[in-house]
């Protein structure tokens, strides 16, 4: 089965990425032909500045490698290096209406949030589909917040379908609605956008600098705590196996434990689960060159793909040269 998913070079991964994304596509590639993307010309529709666009892209291929993507078994490029996806979207855009796009949440959000918004950010999920429509993906592991998105890509699919020509695999979205949101230090959903995520990819100083601006109540370190109220807790569960959540749930209800000893517990947690990847990171870094070949290499691999099927499309639609 081909699996397919793309991450946005918008910013450090967190903990909120690793929990959902990533160990569910680490999982995959084991079992399935996995596809993996950088989605830098989605990340177009936020862009702030060439520097820092180039920097979260290579940081984003270099984050992935040591997080345990492997290159012989996944397929693994940037989206620009493959421009037939942005061909696809014009034909795609035919297969989709302006009120449709206009219901889009994430669209809605970010101009409710005083966001001005290029039209890029509207066809967004039209270039999103394209993604997943010109691989042939079958499935597509994403995250809640992308459902939407999912459904966009299923609808122009069908419709594309019944209106040019059966040439497009619908997708089967793959979302794990038993995955917690994995909330931010303020408890809000972790998130770049709202500058409260825990990089696990920081330095330990800035890790530590986060952990301990988690929220939490004002209990002295005496008295009983509720560990389902707590962030602190909500986040190191996700370290834990089910014994070991329960004897940290007795440090919360028993008492005798202040948030910054909890603080500290998770802190741990997160520098010794993370250790292996980031001295990996560290070594991949001094290695830059290594980091490109794999992404050409993918590069080749996803081309290869992407224009055989563009060819079929292009067929379907009679677009010249016949
Ligand atoms: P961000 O919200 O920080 O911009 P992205 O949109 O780049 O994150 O998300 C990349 C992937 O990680 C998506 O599959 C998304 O659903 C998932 N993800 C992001 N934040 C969280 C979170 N707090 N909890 C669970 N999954 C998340
Ligand atoms: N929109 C996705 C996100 O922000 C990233 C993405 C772009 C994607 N193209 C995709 C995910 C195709 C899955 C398939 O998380």
């Amino acid at each position: 089965m081909r699996v397919l998913t793309g991450l946005q070079p918008s910013g450090k991964l967190h903990l909120g990425n690793y929990f959902s994304a990533i160990k569910k596509i680490l999982d995959y590639q084991s079992k399935e032909e996995l596809f993996l993307f950088i989605a830098n010309l989605h990340a177009l529709t936020t862009f702030r500045s060439k520097e820092e666009l180039k920097e979260y892209t290579i940081g984003c291929a270099i984050d992935l490698l040591a997080l345990g993507v492997d290159p012989n078994k996944t397929v693994f490029w940037v989206q620009s290096d493959v421009p037939e996806v942005t061909e696809l979207t014009w034909y795609l855009s035919q297969s989709i209406t302006v009120s449709q796009l206009q219901l889009a949440h994430s669209f809605k959000d970010k101009v409710a949030k005083g966001f001005v918004p290029g039209a890029g950010l509207f066809t967004y999920p039209i270039l999103m589909a394209s993604d997943i429509l010109l691989f042939s993906a079958e499935k597509v592991p994403v995250g809640k917040d992308q459902k939407q998105h999912l459904e966009f890509a299923r609808d122009i699919a069908e419709r594309f379908n019944t209106q040019f020509g059966s040439v497009l695999t619908i997708p089967e979205p793959d979302i794990d609605e038993n995955t917690a949101t994995v909330p931010g230090v303020d408890g809000a959903k972790m998130s770049k956008s709202y500058q409260n995520t825990i990089d696990f990819f920081g330095t330990e100083k800035e890790i530590k600098k986060k952990v301990m601006s988690i929220v939490s109540d004002s209990k002295a370190i005496e008295e009983p705590k509720n560990p389902e109220e707590s962030v602190i807790f909500q986040i190191h569960s996700l370290f834990l196996s089910d014994t070991e959540k329960e004897s940290q749930k007795q440090k919360y209800t028993n008492g005798g434990f202040g948030y910054g000893d909890l603080k500290k517990d998770l802190l741990e947690s997160i520098l010794s689960h993370f250790a292996p990847f980031r001295s990996k990171r560290e070594e991949l870094s001094q290695n830059l060159d290594y980091v490109h070949s794999v992404l050409k290499s993918g590069k080749e691999k996803a081309k290869e793909v992407a224009e055989k099927k563009l060819d079929a499309i292009r067929n379907t639609l009679g677009i010249y040269p016949f």
